[in-house]
């Protein structure tokens, strides 16, 4: 029975992962004079993904509407040279060693602390000033057409203790899914979150902002933060509050209320804790788009996710279809464990010790109705 059973998910594995193509091309060289390569996955069903070494950054994703008619719905730039110069909003960009904020820039393991760059007030935002958004990943195209990123985390880089390996896979799957693995090893006890920070506009890129998206989030409690945006350590029932998002409700709805969750966020920046508790790959969120019908899904495995509305999304830059990206243009829906965790000990756990392998996987389905 186990055996046919494993056979069994091995086919139904094999009919969903297949992507039918991945090709690739230079996109030029960093500043640096490292040479950049994208990869273009494509399935079944017409959906193109682009990722380039740079940063493991999702540069463009088409999606299929209500009529099949696709769209880019991720916000990226044109070049390389234009990621360099300005991507402050981490634009699709792969994060670490810990996405979002740890308070004061610091954490103790093991009775030694460590002491991280602050590159966001007084605290450390996804992985310093130099994280992994800003690295060259080596790439290596898996037999199924998975993409796979290597990026070797040098012991001491950001502040954090040990060499890290962090193996990030992704696929385009025959059932419109982006689907991201991560695996990450070390040879020093450690912290890791990684994530990806895609910003979505169901409407299509540059198409205005994501107000009347209509948002459900599978969570009945999130962690407020403070003035600097670092948790207070309370998981507060959303119940009652404008962070309730149990049933679809559209961003604008509550957004500018006089809440202060919302002030200290400009709007909806905070993590949420999933009911799954995580663990097992589980519904976290829904986006439907209501004029093109798009609806996305996001299933993870990780216990939070980060909701971020592009608050500080402020028209600095021109998209790759040359339109520009004004506040609240796009939306990411970043899985996670919670921010601050190597300073909250009640919070799930991100160490990681030599020998441990930290395993996630996240997946974007796209549908329309
Ligand atoms: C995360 C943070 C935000 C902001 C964005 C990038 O979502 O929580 O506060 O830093 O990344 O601009």
């Amino acid at each position: 029975m186990y055996t046919q059973l494993a056979v069994l998910a091995l086919a139904i594995g094999g009919m969903t992962i297949a992507t039918a193509a991945t090709n690739k091309a230079d996109f030029g060289k960093t500043k640096e004079g490292a040479p950049v390569q994208i990869f273009t996955l494509t399935n079944a069903k017409g959906m193109e993904a682009k990722i380039m070494t740079y940063g493991g950054i999702v540069v463009s994703l088409k999606a299929p509407d209500r009529k099949g008619a696709m769209a880019d719905i991720v916000l990226g730039q044109g070049s390389l040279k234009a990621y360099e110069e300005n991507n402050g909003p981490y634009l699709g960009a792969l994060i670490g060693r810990y996405g979002n904020r740890i308070g004061h820039a610091r954490f103790n393991l093991d009775g030694k602390e460590y002491i991280l760059e602050k590159n966001d007030g007084e605290n450390t935002l996804h992985g310093g000033a130099h994280g992994f958004n800003t690295k060259v990943w080596t790439p290596k195209v898996l037999p199924d057409g998975g993409l796979e990123l290597t990026y070797v985390s040098k012991d001491g880089e950001g502040g954090y203790p040990g060499t890290l390996t962090l193996v990030v896979v992704y696929r385009l799957t025959d059932s419109n899914e982006l689907k991201i693995d991560y695996a990450a090893t070390t040879d020093k006890t450690t912290v890791v979150n990684p994530t990806n920070h895609s910003y979505f506009n169901l409407k299509g890129e540059g198409n205005g902002d994501i107000l009347d998206h209509l948002v459900t989030l599978y969570a009945d409690r999130f962690t407020p933060v403070d003035a600097g945006l670092i948790p207070t350590g309370e998981l507060k029932p959303v119940k009652g509050t404008p962070f309730d998002f149990t049933k679809p409700t559209a961003i604008g709805a509550r957004i500018e209320q006089n809440d202060e969750q919302l002030k200290l966020g400009k709007g909806y920046d905070h993590n949420w804790v999933l009911n799954s508790g995580g663990g097992k790959l589980a519904l976290a969120a829904k986006v439907e788009e209501t004029t093109t019908g798009r609806v996305m899904e996001v299933l993870t495995t990780e216990p939070g996710i980060q909701f971020y509305t592009g608050n500080f999304l402020d028209g600095s830059i021109t998209g790759k279809g040359g339109k520009v990206y004004a506040r609240r243009n796009g939306l990411a829906l970043e899985t996670q464990h919670f921010p601050d965790s190597p300073n909250k000990p009640k919070f799930p756990t991100t160490t990681l010790l030599p020998g441990q392998k930290f395993q996630s996987e996240t997946v974007y389905r796209f549908s329309a109705h």
